[in-house]
């Protein structure tokens, strides 16, 4: 039976996952203006950067600055990657509420990403996880190739499902399933999402699909009936992942939400506004526009 949300949860994480991986140089003014016409456009959950090692991903190398730079509005939840105690120190010096903390379900990604084995990453998190705790910070956990990996390919739902525990057993209060190479079909995303039931409730846990095969509205789709109510999304469909060889964006927003409002599911999200927002990120950087109903509805 289908178990469709009334509303639905949407993390919007253009300008940390969608801009991470631009090889060219975006300036705080541009990843400033993009935050506050996301706001404008009714996003309330912004991940505007991360706290990574720049010699990583020097495009987020300005996260300090930006985060002190934001002109906070006090109804939108503004978060941060953090891959370990540095990142966490540094979030917590420049007054960041919500991080998140980022491990996978493949050892390969894993050691590729943030240069560790599974359990090291989840040994790392632990005082992250308790500084957070002390200053009354929210810590959201990311299992990435959920559903593939791109150098040991299939992934076991069970390994998915451990690991997704093993983040909720050190506090995260929300874990986002990640489709980091974007090649989950709709079923094996729901045999997924089940495994991962048997470990948290549903209203814990987030959907975070990659577009690369054109599958991430039909596994979100699969994700909805079954009562998923958090989704990550990504406006013009920008986004990848520097160390998962052909990951390319995330599902856009603009597609996510012309589907919700289609369905009556409520996101609070103004699509029309959402949608300027997608051409002028996309002439900003001289892309084409990644959302199908951001070209659809444009002149
Ligand atoms: P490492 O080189 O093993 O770190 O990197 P280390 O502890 O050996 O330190 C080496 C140097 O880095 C030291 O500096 C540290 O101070 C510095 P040095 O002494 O050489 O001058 N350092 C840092 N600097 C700034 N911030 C920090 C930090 N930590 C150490 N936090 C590390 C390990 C985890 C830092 C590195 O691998 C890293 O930053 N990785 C991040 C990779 C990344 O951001 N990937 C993309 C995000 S994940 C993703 O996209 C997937 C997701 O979207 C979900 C999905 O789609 O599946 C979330
Ligand atoms: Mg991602």
């Amino acid at each position: 039976m289908s178990k469709l949300p009334k509303q639905v949860k949407i993390v919007e994480v253009s300008p940390r996952d969608g801009l991470q991986n631009e090889k060219q140089n975006i300036d705080l003014e541009t990843k400033l203006s993009l935050i506050k016409r996301l706001e404008q456009s009714g996003v309330k959950n912004i991940e505007i950067t991360g706290f990574v090692s720049p010699k990583w991903v020097p495009q987020l190398a300005d996260s300090v600055q930006l985060c002190k730079s934001i002109d906070r509005n006090p109804t939108v939840n503004y978060s941060a990657l953090t891959p370990n105690l540095k990142g966490m120190e540094n979030a917590l010096d420049c007054g960041v509420k919500e991080v998140a903390v980022f491990t996978a379900a493949s050892e390969s990604f894993t050691k590729k990403n943030i240069n560790c084995t599974i359990k090291e990453s989840l040994q790392r998190f632990i005082p992250v996880l308790e500084l957070a705790q002390q200053n009354n910070i929210k810590v959201r956990g990311y299992v990435s190739c959920v559903l593939g990996c791109p150098y040991e390919g299939e992934i076991d739902a069970s390994i998915v499902a451990d690991v997704t525990k093993n983040l909720f057993d050190l506090g995260c209060y929300e874990v986002s399933l990640g489709d980091t190479i974007g090649t989950g079909t709709p079923l094996k995303a729901q045999t997924m999402l089940n495994a991962c039931m048997d470990v948290a409730p549903i209203e814990k846990l987030a959907l975070h699909f990659h577009n690369t095969y054109g599958q991430a509205l039909a596994n979100i789709y699969a994700c909805l009936e079954m009562g998923a109510g958090i989704i990550d999304s990504s406006v013009a469909g920008l986004g990848g992942c520097p160390y998962a060889k052909g990951a390319s964006g995330n599902v856009a927003t603009e597609d996510v939400i012309y589907m919700l409002d289609g369905m009556n599911i409520s996101s609070g999200i103004n699509l029309n506004k959402l949608i300027e927002t997608g051409n002028w990120i996309s002439q900003q950087l001289n892309k084409i526009n990644g959302s199908q109903v951001g070209k659809a509805k444009s002149p």
